[in-house]
């Protein structure tokens, strides 16, 4: 297998986007409960926060973390999660049949962004409230004192306002799952309305508008239509959501799910751009790809059904839903989504993996136990830390395979950056065959100051595994080790990418 790639500095997409490199926290099974937030866990500090697993976010760096949903968010009363501890109340969700306790709540996750260096992205609950709760809840978090929220949140002990700006109006409220689910006309009045309130009182806040639960949904492409046409002043972004599985054994379809990702981008940008035109908008949407991952949806899983609540199960405050085992292969999709939203930078501005821990997570963490980074995370942590300065466009000429679902595709996908200041280039790359290597050919030619390869990793089977191994029994089996027989002379770098491998290769 091979393929020829071209870069060059004077073609670029946009800079890399600061929070393109977000994750999600929900209050979902063991997202929170026993994920983040374990009291009595031998890492915990006062405030109950794990310290084993604040490291390996740190590790990660995720920019922004959204919370607290989710459709966990859509019946959701932030009035219940603020206050002394042992005064909030028990209540049901309904999202996900469980108990939410309300120990975690606004002021802890502010507390525990702030450790973990990551900027807040909230959501309000446009399921089962509306404009006021809203306002209420960017009351309490914003306005600096002498209103009721904000004195309120001083009372809590939290004397300085959280100052988040970044918020979401709802969450896949197109999905008839959803509690409070609309049409699109009835959510786009409302969007429109709750962000006009919501800026009357801190005008700079930034408003993500809720798009479509997936590329398949009935109502994809006229949601993002009819909404934008109603808010369009009000927001800034539109939000996409995505969660691609192998089905029925068929990898090829599977490898190619970034395929999918880039149509779904495009169609949305192409609508959003079409409502521009039609309303003769001067500003441009831009888009929130705000829930995305490999999530084995398909799987018998511990899903909630219609069974009744019942009290007297041990672990109803935090059971193990979706917990997710990642593979070799779902971390090459997972890289390949990566490259997805780095190529489609110029739009894409905001990307939230879901979720962070436990929850399909990129970490894992067992109550009273350890904590460990899934096969998925490598790609994300050296993409986030290494993708610096501008995207390049980049001209790829492969070999291609077929999919079932896409027809032909690349075999191997590729993003990359380039860092003037520091003049590095970072080259992320997938080779999609399962059982053949593939060279690749990087024409270098315009990067007059590239003398060396800085360094070179790779994520593939090792010895003993094939493209199942996870990290669920021996918690470093899989991740990234030295890509060898790299070479880098006369412009020109060379490439030999194992089957089924994701790579990173820095010039300097
Ligand atoms: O991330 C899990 C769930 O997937 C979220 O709660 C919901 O928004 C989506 O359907």
């Amino acid at each position: 297998r091979t393929a020829r790639l071209t870069l060059d500095p004077a073609f670029t997409v946009a800079p890399v986007p600061r929070r393109l490199f977000g994750s999600f926290v929900e209050h979902m099974g063991r997202c929170v409960y026993t994920g983040i937030y374990e009291p009595g866990h031998p890492s915990a500090d006062a405030d109950g926060l794990r310290g084993d697993v604040l490291e390996l976010v740190k590790e990660l760096g995720p920019t922004v973390v959204r919370y607290p949903g989710g459709n966990f968010v859509s019946g959701f009363e932030w009035e219940d999660s603020v206050g002394p501890k042992d005064q909030r109340p028990r209540r049901l969700d309904r999202a996900w049949r469980t108990t939410e306790t309300n120990q975690f709540g606004l002021a802890e996750f502010s507390t525990w962004a702030r450790a973990a260096g990551v900027e807040p992205m909230m959501a309000v609950n446009l399921g089962t409230r509306g404009l006021q709760d809203a306002c209420n809840l960017l009351e309490y978090s914003n306005h600096a004192s002498g209103s009721k929220f904000s004195d309120l949140r001083v009372a809590h002990g939290s004397k300085d306002p959280f100052d988040i700006k970044l918020w979401c109006l709802g969450n896949e409220l197109d999905g008839p799952w959803q509690t409070g689910h609309k049409t699109a006309h009835e959510y786009g009045r409302l969007a429109a309305e709750t962000g006009r309130a919501m800026r009357l009182i801190d005008p700079d806040v930034e408003l993500v508008a809720v798009g479509s639960s997936s590329r398949s949904m009935p109502t994809f492409g006229q949601w993002e239509d009819t909404v934008l046409e109603l808010a369009y002043d009000t927001v800034d972004y539109i939000s996409l959501h995505a969660y691609y599985e192998e089905h029925d054994g068929d990898a090829g379809s599977f490898l190619a799910s970034g395929r999918d990702m880039d149509l779904f981008i495009e169609a949305v940008v192409a609508t959003a751009d079409a409502v521009r035109a039609r309303g003769r908008h001067s500003k441009k949407i831009n888009l929130s790809f705000d829930e995305w991952n490999v999530w084995y949806q398909s799987r018998p899983h511990h899903m909630p059904g219609t069974e009744p609540w019942d009290p007297t199960e041990p672990d109803e405050r935090a059971p193990r839903l979706i917990e997710d085992e990642y593979s070799v292969t779902d971390a090459v999709v997972v890289g390949t989504l990566l490259h997805s939203l780095l190529r489609h930078a110029d739009r894409v501005h905001i990307g939230a993996q879901a979720q962070l821990v436990n929850v399909i997570g990129l970490l894992r963490s067992e109550p009273g136990g350890p904590a460990w980074k899934q096969s998925i995370a490598y790609p994300f942590e050296r993409m986030r830390h290494l993708a610096v300065g501008e995207v390049l466009q980049v001209g790829v000429r492969s070999d291609r395979y077929e999919t079932a679902q896409f027809g032909d595709v690349d075999i191997v996908d590729a993003a990359a950056t380039w860092d003037e200041e520091n003049s590095v280039l970072a080259l992320f790359v997938a080779n999609r065959d399962l059982s053949e290597s593939a060279g690749v050919s990087v024409d270098l030619r315009g990067f007059a100051s590239l003398t060396a390869v800085r360094s070179a990793e790779v994520l593939a089977a090792a010895e003993g595994q094939d493209r199942h191994t996870t990290n669920a029994d021996q918690h470093d089996a899989v991740g990234l080790r030295p890509l060898t027989g790299v070479e880098f002379a006369d412009g020109r770098l060379r490439v030999e990418l194992p089957p089924l491998s994701w790579g990173v290769v820095t010039l300097h």
